[in-house]
């Protein structure tokens, strides 16, 4: 039998990631399935031990039992730790179960991908759930000038802005502390998912600002729209979901997927 992964999610019907790592398989030569596991709510340890009985080597894991995995891992990556997050299990050749985060680099390298400011730049991120703590090790590592996190309840922004305040220069607040203008805007809220936006204030980017959305969709979200309307350059977060799962595939088999090919591939699809 072919090695097993699977992403346990709830919901999780629309989840593209057995589709991209089909195509990381198909362009690699490796020998594996992939598939979408819903596990019940209050059930994602059980869930995990029924496929790792059922000869799974691995699994992705999203909303909403990232903390979940990462209480269940038995080791974990320094950046996992750190993050609070797990979204990325294997059992380790003595059979252990490890854990670790690939949304933070994930995020970076689709940054990178297109040419996003990050050394030396002004960051803002709005957001402070689980989503932005995920990310900032990896955000802080490039060495931006200044990293500041905005959230619409301020006292979950300053808490996160001192968690990392060791990594780099952090400030944290509420909306209407905000004082760009920015290099970089990355939306980390679950606003778009209800089509919300937060309050921002109109003079948000500097000159060449870019806009990056950790959601995507079909159409531009409210964010993208809204940071397009005033001159900025926009990404939404599809080449993160990309990225991501890349990372994955490259902790379970130890080869690293072209993501570029794959990028085209499930934009069309959308
Ligand atoms: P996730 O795992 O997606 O980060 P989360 O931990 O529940 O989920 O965090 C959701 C984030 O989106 C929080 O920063 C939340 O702000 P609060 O901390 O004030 O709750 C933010 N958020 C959700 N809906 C929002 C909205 N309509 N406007 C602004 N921010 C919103």
């Amino acid at each position: 039998m072919s090695d097993r992964y699977c992403v346990f999610g709830h919901p999780i019907g629309h989840s593209k990631s057995p589709q991209i790592h089909a195509a990381f398989a198909e362009q690699t030569g490796e020998t594996l399935s992939y598939q979408a596991i819903e596990a019940p709510i209050d059930g994602f340890a059980d869930a995990w031990r029924e496929f790792a009985a059922a000869a799974g080597r691995g699994a992705n894991v999203t909303v909403p039992f990232k903390a979940a995995a990462w209480r269940l891992a038995e080791t974990l990556s320094a950046r996992a730790r750190r993050a609070g997050a797990v979204n990325t299990l294997l059992l380790d050749d003595a059979g252990k179960l490890h854990g670790d985060t690939t949304d933070g680099v994930g995020l970076v390298s689709d940054l990178a991908a297109h040419a996003a400011p990050l050394k030396g730049a002004r960051i803002l991120v709005l957001g402070a759930g689980g989503a932005v703590r995920g990310v900032l090790e990896p955000l802080l590592e490039t060495g931006p000038a200044r990293l500041v996190i905005a959230n619409r309840t301020a006292g979950k922004a300053r808490k996160l802005a001192a968690d990392f305040a060791d990594l780099g220069e952090t400030a944290g607040g509420g909306f209407d502390e905000i004082a760009g203008p920015f290099d970089l805007v990355i939306n980390g809220t679950s606003a778009s998912l209800a089509g919300d936006l937060p309050p921002l204030p109109d003079a948000l980017f500097a000159d060449g600002g870019l806009a990056y959305d950790m959601m995507y969709g079909a159409a531009p979200t409210v964010f993208l729209r809204w940071a397009a309307e005033r001159g900025a350059r926009t990404v939404d977060g599809l080449g993160m979901l990309i990225e991501q799962a890349a990372e994955s595939f490259y902790l379970w088999r130890g080869v690293r997927p072209d993501t570029a090919a794959v990028r085209e591939r499930l934009r069309r699809s959308l």
